[in-house]
């Protein structure tokens, strides 16, 4: 056990330290004194470089690193009681951590922005841009006075995920677990430390400054998002090459810093092991087979439905959010790939083309598949189905055979189209040759994330080649 009830080590990699020691219990113990926030002065401190404060310095920007002016927001009467609750229940936090302000709430945690206290006394290795930036330079001899003179420190901010109670330790150790993993690319934000008090786990986050996505998505042009989805699928191309699904890919766990054009991905809370609870699923036979069983199974189903069918259920993972599920996710295949991330990454591309939000808006399952028909068609939507193991049938009027293509459906989403057929139709044909060619390599992009067979859809790492994402 750590002398200071931390997994972080003392002037050596934090990360490493977290390594094998799982979750160290927090038990508040002794401080071993020093590395106050306020540093020994006539020190030249790098950290105030970060900021770029002085006009005279070339300024080293990390991702995580941020103005002092939006540090210390206003903070509610209620969240206020909450903060000082968790402080006085998780013994000693509060000598590690200055609590400011809640910055999230989701389904299994609540996420607070704090300040980090003993920042100095810790290797701070997870910071790749600040270590690869030249944290190292010093000053030149003038500029070492200024700013023992005028600067002090600034602060710098964590994300403390407080993590439900409720949480199965097992489900808490696996995002830990992974996130430890998944160390090293900067797309991806990196666990710093973690701490056990009692049943209450915290995972301890460098604080990303970002803004919500409801705020600008509607704005960006096409080169921001190129730049969004460059580091997204970065990210996920780092995930994919570790086996890893994160199964909850959407706007939310991507935090955008729209002014630095930089993310991260967060919230390993879902994710998973390519291969867990891995049991057969036609969508694995090949070419011919495939092809041969799908058609079986359509023969047999074709003469009805079993009267009192007591087969059990087909199980399978369908952890994600509404909205965000594959097709595959919804016919719960059950050998999921991590193709799954890249159609959710692709419902947030076709959020941002259609310039509406939430895209989908399914109550169930069964409603998703309705919402996805729509668009695709229900002849692709059968083939889907039958790819794995499933069944797809539907009466629904405004579901046609064919479907259509995305471009008519951004067209149509962004008013630059109406709906209808026969000569309206044609008039909205002649229109749609009228997107623009970047908007196209988009749709193009589009197509490739959301093609329903998981086996024909684009990689991460093909989708880095792809022409909309390549060369950035
Ligand atoms: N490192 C971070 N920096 C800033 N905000 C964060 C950070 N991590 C999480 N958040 C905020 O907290 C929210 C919830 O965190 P998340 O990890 O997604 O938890 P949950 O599993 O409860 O959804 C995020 O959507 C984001 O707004
Ligand atoms: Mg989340």
């Amino acid at each position: 056990m750590y002398e200071n009830g931390d997994t972080r080590h003392q002037h050596h990699t934090q990360a490493d330290y977290f390594e094998g020691a799982q979750v160290e219990e927090n038990e508040g113990g002794e401080e071993s004194g020093g590395g106050e926030e306020g540093e020994e002065e006539g020190e030249y401190d790098e950290e105030d470089d970060l900021h770029g404060d002085d006009e005279d310095h070339e300024s080293v920007v990390s991702a995580y690193s941020e103005d002092q002016s939006d540090s210390e927001e206003d903070v509610d009467g209620v969240v206020r009681e909450e903060m000082d609750s968790f402080c006085r229940h998780f013994k000693g936090i509060d000598r590690r951590f200055r609590l400011i302000s809640k910055i999230g709430e989701g389904t299994f945690s609540s996420v607070y922005k704090a300040e980090d206290l003993l920042y100095d006394r810790y290797e701070n290795d997870w910071d790749l841009d600040a270590s690869d930036d030249g944290r190292d330079r010093s000053p030149p001899p003038s500029k070492r006075r200024k700013f023992t003179e005028t600067q002090r420190r600034r602060p710098k901010y964590v994300a403390i995920k407080k993590i439900y109670v409720t949480s199965s330790p097992q489900r808490i150790m696996n995002e830990l677990e992974l996130l430890h993993e998944l160390r090293g690319c900067r797309d991806v934000v990196p666990l710093i430390t973690a701490f056990r008090h009692l049943d209450q786990v915290v995972a301890i986050l460098p604080y990303f400054k970002h803004v919500d996505f409801r705020t600008y998505f509607r704005a960006l042009s096409f080169d921001d998002m190129r730049l969004y989805f460059k580091s997204l699928f970065n990210a996920l191309s780092h995930v994919h090459r570790c086996k890893i699904i994160h199964r909850d890919i959407k706007p939310t766990n991507f935090l955008y810093d729209y002014a630095r054009r930089r993310g991260v991905l967060v919230d390993f809370g879902l994710a998973e092991r390519e291969g867990t609870d891995w049991s057969h699923c036609p969508c694995q036979l090949s070419g011919l087979s495939k092809s041969h069983n799908s058609l079986m199974q359509a023969t047999t189903l074709s003469t009805g439905y079993i009267k009192n069918d007591n087969r059990p259920s087909r199980r399978a993972n369908r952890a994600g959010t509404r909205g965000f599920r594959a097709p595959e996710v919804l016919f719960k295949c059950t050998s999921q790939t991590t193709k799954i991330d890249i159609w959710s990454a692709g419902v947030v591309l076709l959020t941002m083309l259609s310039k509406r939000f939430p895209f989908f808006n399914s109550a169930d399952d069964v409603d998703a598949t309705i919402e996805i028909a729509t668009i695709f068609g229900k002849a692709r939507m059968r083939s889907c189905a039958l790819l794995h193991g499933a069944v797809f049938e539907t009466n629904i009027p405004t579901i046609g055979e064919k479907g259509f293509t995305l471009e008519k459906i951004i067209m149509w989403a962004t008013n630059r189209i109406a709906g209808g057929g026969g000569k309206e139709r044609e008039k909205d044909e002649l229109r749609e040759a009228n997107m623009s060619a970047t908007e196209k390599v988009a749709c193009e992009f589009l197509a490739r994330c959301l093609e329903l067979d998981p086996a024909k859809r684009i990689d991460a790492d093909e989708a880095m080649e792809h022409e909309f994402l390549r060369g950035l």
